[in-house]
């Protein structure tokens, strides 16, 4: 699991000088730089790039189609109303899928955090303000040489974590100020992807043939 405390895999902050983040975050944000090196836990010499190996428990990946005109940038609003059901702001391309959740400023109730699961496919949780606790819990398989201990991770901003497939994860934010996490997942969800209204520009990229 990618940690931000760990240098190899830390998000590193905009150079000075370099383009300012978007308006509308409501917060300073800056850009990020991604560090591919893998953990030397898994790969002690380095040699060879983290995803270089099938994962055992990642389905293997494939784009979804083509947006119908084709294509281009599009550029979304990140002004969308709350509608009670729907979770965040999620949209999708072909090859990804993005859930920018609600900012909310202080500490997570601790008594209604989201503990949840995905068999087949890992989580980029990006924080992009603020501070989280990433709680994840291996299961008790049959084979006790996959258990782990529990692991919760202070990361701050900016970060990402890869979350593996299949814990049992919830992230705690946990900052004074707006604490914001963008979660992101390649190939697109399925299961979010067959909710109605969930994802904002759905009638633009299909869903793969069943
Ligand atoms: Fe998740």
């Amino acid at each position: 699991m990618y940690s931000a405390s760990d240098p190899r895999a830390t998000l590193a902050p905009a150079a000075p000088g370099a383009p300012s983040a978007p308006s509308g975050l409501g917060y300073p944000a800056d850009y990020v730089v991604f560090h591919d090196a893998p953990p030397a836990e898994v790969d002690p010499g380095g040699s060879r790039h983290w995803y270089a190996r099938d994962h055992l428990n990642v389905a293997p990946w494939a784009p979804w189609p083509l947006a119908a005109d084709g294509e281009r940038i599009r550029i979304y609003s990140l002004d969308v109303p709350r509608v009670e059901g729907r979770l965040g702001r999620i949209w999708r391309c072909s090859t990804l899928m993005v859930n920018l959740s609600w900012p909310y400023e202080g500490p997570r109730d601790e008594t209604k955090l989201s503990p949840h699961s995905h068999p087949d496919f890992e989580q980029g949780s990006l924080i992009v303000a603020g501070e989280y606790v990433h709680h994840i819990r291996w299961p008790w398989t049959s084979d006790r040489r996959a258990w782990r201990e529990d692991e919760h991770v202070v990361c701050g901003s900016p970060s990402v974590t890869i979350i593996p497939p299949p814990t049992v994860h919830t992230s705690e934010g946990r900052g004074t100020g707006a604490n914001h996490l963008i979660d992101i997942f390649a190939p697109p969800r399925q299961d979010f992807s067959e909710r109605p209204g969930w994802v904002l520009n759905a009638d633009e990229y299909p869903m793969p043939p069943s």
